[in-house]
C-alpha cells in the first residue's frame, strides 16, 4: 500500500521524466561503469536528492584539466574528471597543513600537474613515484595506457625546484622519503597489497588531519580496485576509509 501511494505521488510529481533517482544513476553511469553494480544492489536513499556537479565547471580547474590531459598521448576518459576534480579539492584542503604531498602512482602525471596548477603558493616538497616501466612490477596488470617514459616525466616536472621524483616501487621505495612529514597522499596504484602496505608504512608520518586519498579503493574494474580482503585487512588494522560513490576512498590521520 505504502508503495503505492508513493509510486502515485512520484508520477504526479514526475509525470514524464524518470524519478530524480534514475536521473542520479545515469549521471553516475557516465562517470564511471562500475558504478552500475553498486546501483543495482544498494539503496542509496536518493529518492528525494538529486545532484548538480557545478563545481566541476570551475573555469580554472577546467583549463588546468584540459591542458593535463592533453600532455597524455593516451585518449583520456573524460569522466574522470570528477574524480581529478576530488584529488583537486582535497589537496587545497592540504594545502592548509605543515606538510608535503606525496603521488605514489604517477602515470603520465594527470594528478600531480593539476595540484600544481591549482595549489598556490606551491612552497611545499611534492614526491612523485612510480616504477615508470610495468616490466619491472610483476604485482600490476599491465595497461598499455601507462608512461614507461621518463624522460617525459623529467621533462614535465624537471624544471619545478620542489617536485621530486622517484623511480622506484612501492612501498619500498618510500624508504627514500622517512624523514618526510605527509599533508596529502595520493595513492593510484592497481595493487592491493602494495596499497595497504604503503598506508602502513605511511600513515605516521603524516600530519594531523592529513588527507589519504584511495584512487581505486571502490572500483571494479579489470582487475584494478580493492578486493574484499584487502579492505578487511586495512580495516582489521584499525583504519576506516571514507568510500566516495565513482570509487574513490578517503582516509583522514586523526
Ligand atoms: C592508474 S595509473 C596512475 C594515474 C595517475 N594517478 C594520473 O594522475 O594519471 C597507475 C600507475 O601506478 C604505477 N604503479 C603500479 N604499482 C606501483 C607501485 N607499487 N609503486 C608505484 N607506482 C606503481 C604504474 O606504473 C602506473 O603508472
Amino acid at each position: 500500500m505504502i508503495t503505492f501511494l508513493f509510486k502515485s505521488v512520484m508520477k504526479f510529481l514526475y509525470p514524464n521524466k524518470s524519478s530524480p533517482q534514475q536521473e542520479k544513476i545515469s549521471v553516475y553511469r557516465h562517470s564511471d561503469q562500475s558504478l552500475n553494480l553498486l546501483n543495482i544492489t544498494h539503496d542509496f536513499g536518493v529518492g528525494f536528492t538529486t545532484i548538480n556537479m557545478e563545481d566541476l565547471k570551475d573555469a580554472e580547474f577546467k583549463e588546468a584539466w584540459e591542458i593535463a590531459i592533453k600532455n597524455n598521448p593516451y585518449v583520456y576518459p573524460k569522466s574522470f574528471i570528477y574524480r581529478d576534480y576530488i584529488v583537486a579539492a582535497i589537496a587545497k584542503n592540504a594545502m592548509n597543513l605543515n606538510g608535503a604531498f606525496l603521488f605514489i602512482g604517477v602515470s603520465w602525471g594527470c594528478a600531480a600537474q593539476l595540484v600544481l596548477k591549482l595549489c598556490k603558493p606551491m612552497t611545499k616538497n611534492i614526491y612523485l613515484m612510480d616504477g615508470w616501466d610495468q616490466s619491472e612490477n610483476p604485482n600490476s596488470p599491465k595497461v598499455e595506457s601507462y608512461c614507461g617514459d621518463y624522460d617525459f616525466i623529467q621533462r614535465m616536472f624537471g624544471s619545478y625546484q620542489n617536485v621530486k621524483t622517484i623511480k622506484g616501487l612501492a612501498p619500498y621505495a618510500l624508504d627514500c622519503i622517512k624523514e618526510e612529514n605527509f599533508a596529502f597522499v595520493h595513492i593510484s596504484i592497481d595493487s592491493n597489497q602494495a596499497e595497504v602496505d604503503s598506508i602502513q608504512k605511511i600513515y605516521e608520518q603524516c600530519v594531523k588531519g592529513a588527507f589519504i586519498l584511495l584512487d581505486c579503493y571502490g572500483t571494479n574494474n579489470s582487475g584494478k580496485g580493492w578486493t574484499i580482503e584487502s579492505k578487511k585487512k586495512l580495516k582489521e588494522l584499525g583504519f576506516t576509509v571514507i568510500p566516495f560513490l565513482n570509487g574513490q576512498g578517503l582516509l583522514i590521520k586523526t
